[in-house]
């Protein structure tokens, strides 16, 4: 049978969102990066975003340390990057190519968007922190997004242009 927690996981998994990759590094030098579809923005004066972090994360107290964070936001072609940050290990960055953005957060290359973050509130979510930051810095670039709905990853870019012609 089916457990609850396992029914709750696949209904939740019916809202589509993007994926992002959360970044840090404390200023003894120790980098953490988690793959998170919890990301969201939440105000634009201030500038705050949100991310909900797992308190059994083997990095969390890395980011709680640090301070800050950079959110990745990953494009439809980084599916590799969000498989490496989800997957527990010693050195996710290695073979990872970087640059060193504010503050020396390490920045993923090739994404659609950063977001350089003072950590500004850590609040309880249950099983998880709900992490608050103050955007202080950040970058766009065009591309389409990496998506990911009912467990797996999807691409957008061909559904889109469908419904672009449809005018929806
Ligand atoms: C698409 C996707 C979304 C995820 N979203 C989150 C999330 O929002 N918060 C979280 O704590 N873990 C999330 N995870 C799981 C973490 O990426 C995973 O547990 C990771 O290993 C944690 O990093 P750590 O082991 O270095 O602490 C997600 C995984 C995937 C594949």
């Amino acid at each position: 049978m089916r457990s609850v927690t396992r029914s709750l996981r696949d209904a939740f998994g019916q809202f589509a969102t993007g994926v992002a990759v959360v970044t840090t590094a404390t200023p003894d030098g120790e980098r953490a990066g988690v793959t998170v579809n919890s990301f969201t923005s939440v105000s634009l004066d201030p500038p705050l975003v949100l991310w909900c972090l797992s308190r059994r994360a083997p990095s969390a107290p890395v980011f709680l340390r640090a301070g800050r964070f950079a959110v990745n936001v990953l494009g439809e072609d980084q599916g590799h990057l969000s498989r490496r940050f989800a997957t527990p290990s010693p050195d996710k960055f290695a073979g990872v190519e970087t640059r060193p953005g504010p503050g020396g957060l390490p920045v993923l290359a090739g994404t659609l968007a950063y977001f350089a973050c003072r950590t500004a509130g850590v609040h309880e979510g249950g099983d998880h922190l709900i992490v608050i930051g103050e955007v202080e810095h950040f970058h766009r670039a065009e591309g389409d997004p990496l998506v990911f709905h009912a467990g797996g990853y999807r691409a957008v870019s061909a559904a889109r242009r469908v419904l672009d012609r449809a005018g929806a």
